[in-house]
């Protein structure tokens, strides 16, 4: 599956364009994180576009979140990379595979930048650099959403958080068109 396909068929089945722009930045982000790693770009961006798939089905049933994804998605054939993935995010899987590792730390922090480029008048992701990242990091109001643990746990992959939010953060500023930020 194409990047362009995994998007077409998130935008068919998820109706909120926040939610779909934040699987596309996710997939931003898992790409980025697939080069720095030297593993496979396409299959860890399609991965990060689909894993919140079935948030339609399961917003009201979060123990069910990931499993019917993969139940859905299973008809398209996927590397079983990608349904791992998407089960690793949101803890239906332990983490075990760098790209499980990738996505669980990726997740929460594309909703943290972009939060922390609409608190700023321009609205944009220009102005955002990895520093403000680390200093709103610790500011536990900030995005309260965003889970710190999670974010952290870059560590796994053997990044510390300025390197995590610096390839995340380039990353998402290299589609901000596409995320209208
Ligand atoms: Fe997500």
């Amino acid at each position: 599956m194409t990047r362009d396909e995994a998007i077409e068929i998130v935008k068919e089945h998820v109706s909120s364009r926040n939610l779909v722009n934040h699987m596309i930045a996710t997939g931003a982000v898992m790409k980025a994180l697939a080069k720095k790693f030297g593993e496979d770009e396409a299959i860890w961006e399609v991965a990060g576009i689909l894993h919140d798939y079935d948030y339609p089905e399961t917003k009201e049933h979060p123990e069910k979140h990931g499993l019917i994804s993969v139940e859905l998605l299973k008809k398209y054939n996927l590397p079983q990379e990608v349904y791992d993935a998407i089960l690793a995010h949101c803890d239906k899987k332990p983490r075990e595979k760098l790209i499980e590792k990738a996505i669980y730390a990726a997740d929460p922090t594309t909703g943290f930048i972009v939060a922390g480029a609409l608190i700023r008048p321009e609205k944009k992701l220009e102005p955002v650099d990895v520093k403000f990242l680390i200093k709103r990091f610790k500011e536990k109001s900030f995005a309260k959403g965003a889970s710190r643990e999670q974010m952290a746990s870059c560590s796994e992959m053997g990044l510390s958080l300025e390197e995590f939010y610096d390839i995340a953060l380039t990353a998402m500023k290299n589609i901000h068109e596409e995320l209208g930020l």
